[in-house]
């Protein structure tokens, strides 16, 4: 039997006011239409409970789209599962936050596009944005509830982390992640324009490592660096089917977010599987799942259970093998193809706006 997952990751929609160039949101997303009812992610939610899931993480798109959402908090929390909201916090008003609370939410991580709010109306196409968010900041600890923060970076807006750490200091987090964007999907259609520089990356490490040894016992800041210019690689969701399950705003049952981006895989939909059966018995968990998989060099590797062999939706967007390994490993046959995509960076700073969704599909 599989230990159980860690957390389950709810994408309670696709559907978001903002539209970043690196949006985690999948190139196809789900139709509104199609999204699980109410009391579908209430039985999904009893079942992670009764499985050992020890936290839920309410995602989207913009969990906040969902007029249900503090109702699934409640309903989680009255399970006994840990509630955390990934939210960009412009929805957010006084109202929903009081009904958030009396939910039982226990954490709420709030995304900023820059530090300033001419360029971060700009990178997330939404006039007043930024506004919304210091406003919901506020509401957050004035609620008492610890703040997280989250600067996405990348190479139009790396220049700024400084001011980055003190809007995220100004603000009252108790948490702060800086984190270079991952290149999947949108990300990935506009990787010339947003991966950073060698001297950017160099830079923003220095100064986060200063502010970390400044704000040492105040203010906890993760710091997520970008896989292209990694020795080696993350460990991809704590390992492939290991700790996480993801599930689409339809209902689909990932072990990643970007998995369905993997051809010739059928995912389970937990409108005909439990999430106990899904885990333990569907094929797509387990295909990757441990070490048994892995191609040479990975199968011999002494980091083969540290970092299960990397990312494999990352094989399959660079490599077109989901089962080669992540060429952000040194090790791995095509690490060439990080050092292209470096010198590839910055020949463009126009990126493809997430609106023309339809015109790519
Ligand atoms: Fe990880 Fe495979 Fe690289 Fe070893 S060869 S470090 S297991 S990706
Ligand atoms: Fe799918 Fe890394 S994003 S395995």
């Amino acid at each position: 039997m599989t230990p159980p997952p860690m957390g389950l990751i709810i994408e309670l929609t696709h559907r978001c006011p903002l539209q970043c160039a690196y949006c985690s949101n999948p190139l196809q997303m789900d139709p509104p239409a199609s999204e699980l009812e109410t009391d579908e992610w209430c039985r999904v939610l009893d079942e992670a409970a009764a499985l050992g899931v020890l936290q839920v993480h309410f995602s989207g798109g913009e969990p906040m789209a969902r007029r249900d959402l503090e109702r699934l908090v409640a309903h989680a929390s009255a399970g006994g599962l840990y509630t955390n909201i990934i939210t960009s916090g412009v929805l957010l008003d006084g109202s929903r936050m009081a009904a958030l609370i009396e939910a039982g939410i226990d954490h709420v991580q709030l995304s900023f596009q820059d530090s300033e709010a001419l360029p971060a109306d700009a990178s997330g196409g939404y006039r007043g944005g930024h506004a919304r968010k210091l406003a919901a900041a506020a509401l957050i600890r004035n609620s008492g509830l610890p703040l997280t923060t989250n600067f996405v970076v990348h190479r139009q807006n790396i220049d700024r982390v400084e001011e980055m750490l003190a809007l995220g200091e100004t603000l009252g987090s108790e948490r702060m992640e800086i984190a270079h964007v991952q290149y999947y999907g949108w990300a990935l259609r506009n990787r010339s324009a947003l991966l950073p520089s060698i001297e950017q990356l160099q830079r923003t490490t220095a100064i986060v490592g200063a502010a970390r040894v400044r704000l040492s016992g105040r203010i906890a800041i993760d710091y997520v660096v970008p896989d292209y210019y990694a020795e080696r690689p993350k460990a991809c969701m704590g390992g492939w089917g290991q700790r996480f399950i993801n599930i689409s705003p339809s209902g689909k049952a990932l072990p990643c977010h970007a998995a369905e981006t993997i051809p010739d895989m059928i995912f389970p939909s937990v409108r005909n599987w439990s999430l106990a059966d899904l885990w333990n018995g569907a094929e797509a968990f387990a295909r990757f799942r441990g070490t048994a998989w892995m191609p040479s060099p990975c199968h011999t590797c002494d980091r083969r259970e540290i970092d299960w062999g990397g990312c494999r939706c990352q094989a399959l967007a660079l490599v077109g093998d989901a089962t080669a390994t992540d060429p952000a490993c040194a090790r791995a046959p095509m690490h060439y193809l990080m050092a292209e995509a470096i010198s590839e960076a910055g020949r463009t700073d126009e990126t493809i706006p997430r609106r023309f969704a339809k015109a790519l599909a």
